[in-house]
């Protein structure tokens, strides 16, 4: 019962690199985005039009986007918080905006320093702007199967929330496992939940893999039709005002998992090997299996 076809964004170069401690050189990170655009990906999340003091590791946001050579066949997104941001995205000439609020009041407070009802203004007004420069947009719900701070989080709560993301003419929403607390009957339980709403067509699923059940999550998720995941290059990752969050689920363990099952997805393994191999050169340890592996065979 698993999709033929399965569409991955790589969040690598935003969700990847806003949680290092020390910043990736500018030009490196226009050089693996360059290898990721000639991977076979048709979507790459490049950076965060943010405030620089929040996220310092992506305040080269506009430089990057303007830098990297651009693949017809891949779209270039990047999160954006408000008008200011949205600013500077249409700038550069973006593909897609990613707006993003929480589930969780807290977590959306320390994120983004607004409650959540204070956040709908604000992305309504990101949304009507994006739809008039033509631009495709993505919303995010984090903390969907749990907060760092709040706990267990009322799926009820979530579907509010995508209703109003949908209402203000959101293409797709990715429902994020912000800190990767997410178990599979859980992703199952809310699945069913939310798919009573909206159309699966109009989901992807955000696992962090900080529990190891990310790819378990995967499944299930293909199992109610869901066909599209983001993940991370080499599994970097994880939400700096997210107390405990860590690595994305890795491009390259879910590719080696779909590939096997028969899965198409268009991205060659080796390239996302070459390109997790590179960023290793700028980054703390690298935590999916197959750069382990790589490692032990080196
Ligand atoms: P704020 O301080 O409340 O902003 O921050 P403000 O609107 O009050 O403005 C204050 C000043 O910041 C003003 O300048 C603005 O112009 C400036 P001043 O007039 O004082 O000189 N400013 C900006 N400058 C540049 N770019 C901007 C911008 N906005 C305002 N976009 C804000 C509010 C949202 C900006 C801040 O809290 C922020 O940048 N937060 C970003 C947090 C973040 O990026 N977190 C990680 C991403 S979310 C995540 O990882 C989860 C996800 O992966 C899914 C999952 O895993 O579940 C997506
Ligand atoms: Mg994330």
């Amino acid at each position: 019962n698993f999709p033929k076809n399965v569409s991955i964004k790589e969040v690598g170069p935003r969700d990847g690199l806003q949680n290092e401690s020390e910043m990736v050189p500018t030009d490196a990170k226009i050089e693996w985005i360059n290898m990721l655009s000639d991977s076979g990906t048709s979507y790459i999340e490049i950076s965060s039009f943010v405030h620089p003091d929040w996220i310092p590791q992506l305040k080269d946001a506009t430089e990057v986007a303007k830098k990297i050579k651009r693949n017809p066949n891949v779209t270039y997104a990047a999160l954006v918080p408000n008008n200011t941001g949205l600013e500077r995205a249409l700038e550069v000439n973006i593909d897609e905006v990613c707006l993003f609020l929480s589930a969780s009041q807290t977590h959306n407070k320390k994120n983004i320093n607004k409650t959540i009802e204070e956040t709908y203004p604000i992305l309504e007004s990101v949304s009507t702007e994006s739809k008039r420069a033509n631009k495709a947009i993505r919303g995010y719900v984090s903390t969907v199967f749990g907060c760092p701070y709040e706990g267990e989080i009322d799926t009820n709560k979530v579907i509010m929330i995508c209703d109003n993301l949908y209402t203000m003419g959101v293409d797709e929403i990715s429902i994020g496992d912000t800190i990767g607390v997410a178990n599979p009957a859980q992703v199952a339980r809310v699945l069913e939940q939310l798919l009573r709403y909206f159309p699966k067509e109009k989901l992807a699923m955000h696992f962090h893999n900080t529990r190891g059940t990310a790819l378990a999550n995967v499944l299930v998720a293909m199992n109610y039709g869901i066909t599209k995941f983001d993940s991370a290059v080499g599994g970097l990752g994880g939400c700096p005002y997210a107390k405990g969050a860590s690595g994305n689920l890795a491009t390259d363990d879910l590719l080696y998992m779909l590939h096997r099952m028969g899965i198409i997805t268009g991205i060659d393994e080796n390239n996302i090997i070459d390109a997790a191999l590179y960023i290793e050169n700028y980054v703390k340890n690298l935590s999916s299996h197959q750069m382990k592996i790589l490692k032990s065979e080196r």
